[in-house]
């Protein structure tokens, strides 16, 4: 079914299709409501009718008699026919449920999302829950119009710290702690490395040599290595557990690409565009920009050597015709050069690779690291979430049922919510009490409108609506015009790779409906107009929670 903006689009087509084509229809929102629901400006078409921008809107408003239009300053300003319109959207909703809003742009292409990435014998950072949030929801926005989606999970599981680690482990490691808490205890053991560093230079050398065995497949070095990847996944396992995240369609990390790492060197010196620099293998990228390195003087490949043959092969594998690199905004160069340094292979896909940079995560102004200590891990931020969400809760409806679970959904939700409201590029600040109340552009304002709207349709009688009784006030309207705004959006946040703008349109579409409740009752003595307002509670509560999912949040039906 077409929504209203669809209709408009291909009415306003016949009429000028002798002379422009259907995607140069421009459909604008007027400045004020006042002004119409749409706007079509017409001096976009004079040039090809050679006609005034005023004429054409003439011309525009006699051929399509069933809408309302004013020709303002050649705009043709469209006032639709509301109770259509509204008989349209609530039964497409209602026909629809949760596959309204989607779209087939995405159809026959495919789209990898590189998304995550802990490293593994450290705990699951801050960055890392950003890069996990952005990552899941732009995952599900991708499915929902229409593409073919594959995601991956780079795992940090190479690079000479592992030698330490083997060595340090080995040297001062504790059974019993690691029995209990492995991830803490080889986070102790790698901390005690470096201070002992310090005072023993000796020590980088041990570190090195075991880098150096783990590297020829030593089968000591291999075992250690493979269990602190076990333990680490199990660590990460409880971390998306607690996000509701499923599997990845893959967990191949860096380590998977050491040796197809040096298959790239080797292409890259046979296609001449490499040079020698103080003995090291370096790509020249041009002036005023910072070469690549992609050997080292002492032969051994870098993190960017390992994300080329990554790239090259995941080319392989999916043929992709967009691959996503959620990760954070301060590995901006890399992505960068790793770009460059494909297209001087002569590789045409360099452009559909996508950097999804972001900002930090700030607590009081500074920003907030796992490993500084401000907190512990992220589990116990997601727990403290949770916590904090039982005592709100607890407070205000003591007899939920299934509380358990919607303390988790609220808890969690607050925290994925606080990070997908504003634009990934900015820094965002964590604080547990503001992203917890019930009021305000919160993860629990949108969960509480929607279990209100949910407890409210319980009265619904599936009627359908006599409109030609009815007339539709602001409130209704506004509610109704934004739900069919929802799959535009969707598009839009696929376009700019930005969650944040169904963020945004379910706290608009949330205010929208909560105006309409404070202002009239539901429940009327009129009952055509009560069957009215209850489908629109009812395709409010669609849309909220099909937003939510969009986002990676569970939407409980009562809190
Ligand atoms: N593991 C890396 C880190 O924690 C992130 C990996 C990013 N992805 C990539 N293809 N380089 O910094």
């Amino acid at each position: 079914i077409m929504n209203i903006k669809q209709h408009l689009k291909e009415d306003v087509y016949n009429v000028l299709k002798d002379y422009i084509k259907k995607e140069d229809i421009v459909i604008e929102k007027p400045k004020m409501r006042e002004m119409g629901d749409y706007a079509l400006p017409c001096f976009t078409y004079s040039k090809v009718l050679k006609k005034s921008p005023n004429d054409i809107a003439n011309t525009i408003k006699e051929k399509l008699c069933n809408y309302e239009i004013n020709v303002v300053n050649g705009y043709a300003n469209v006032f639709i026919n509301k109770k259509e319109f509204s008989k349209n959207i609530l039964d497409k909703i209602a026909l629809e449920k949760e596959e309204f809003g989607s779209s087939k742009i995405g159809q026959s292409k495919t789209v990898v999302i590189e998304y995550s990435s802990p490293n593994i014998a450290k705990p699951f950072g801050v960055g890392h829950l950003r890069s996990t949030v952005i990552g899941e929801a732009l995952k599900n926005i991708c499915i929902k119009t229409g593409y073919n989606v594959y995601t991956i999970n780079y795992l940090g599981d190479y690079g000479t710290q592992f030698g330490k680690l083997i060595y340090a482990y080995k040297t001062w490691g504790n059974a019993e702690a690691i029995k209990e808490n492995p991830i803490q205890e080889l986070k102790r053991v790698y901390v005690k490395f470096h201070e002992e560093a310090e005072k023993n230079k000796g020590l980088e050398d041990e570190g090195r040599k075991w880098f150096k065995k783990l590297c020829e497949n030593d089968k000591e070095a291999l075992e250690l290595w493979n269990w602190f990847k076990e333990e680490s996944l199990k660590d990460f396992q409880k971390t998306y557990d607690l996000l509701g995240i499923n599997k990845f369609d893959s967990y191949t990390g860096e380590s998977y690409y050491k040796d197809l790492a040096n298959d790239v060197v080797e292409e890259i010196e046979k296609k001449g565009i490499s040079k020698i620099s103080e003995g090291a293998t370096i790509v020249d990228l041009g002036e005023n920009k910072t070469p690549a390195l992609i050997k080292k003087s002492d032969g051994t490949t870098l993190y960017i050597t390992r994300d080329i043959a990554a790239l090259i092969d995941r080319k392989n594998k999916y043929n992709f015709d967009e691959i996503l690199y959620v990760v954070g905004s301060e590995q901006t160069l890399h992505f960068e050069q790793i770009k460059e340094v494909l297209q001087k292979m002569g590789y045409d896909y360099f452009d559909s690779i996508h950097h999804i940079g972001f900002g930090m995560v700030l607590q009081d102004g500074k920003k907030m690291s796992t490993r500084g200590g401000r907190t512990a891990s992220l589990n116990v931020l997601l727990d403290n979430s949770i916590e904090l969400a039982k005592k709100i809760i607890e407070e205000k409806n003591p007899n939920l049922p299934n509380k358990d679970e919607v303390v988790k959904q609220v808890g969690v939700g607050a925290v994925i919510f606080n990070d997908l409201k504003n634009y990934r590029i900015n820094d965002i600040e964590f604080k547990l009490e503001d992203i917890l109340k019930f009021e305000g552009e919160t993860g629990p304002y949108i969960q509480y409108t929607c279990a209100r709207a949910n407890s409210l349709i319980k009265k619904l009688k599936n009627n359908s609506v006599d409109y030609e009784n009815l007339e539709i006030n602001e409130y209704e309207w506004n509610v109704i015009f934004r739900l069919n705004e929802f799959e535009e959006t969707i598009l839009k946040s696929k376009d700019n790779y930005d969650p944040s703008l169904i963020a945004k349109y379910i706290i608009d579409l949330a205010q929208d409906f909560n105006k309409l409740y404070a202002n009239y009752k539901f429940i009327d003595e009129n009952e055509n107009l009560t069957e009215f307002r209850l489908q629109i509670a009812y395709a409010t509560k669609i849309v909220l929670k099909e937003g939510m999912r969009l986002l990676g949040i569970n939407a409980p039906d009562e809190m």
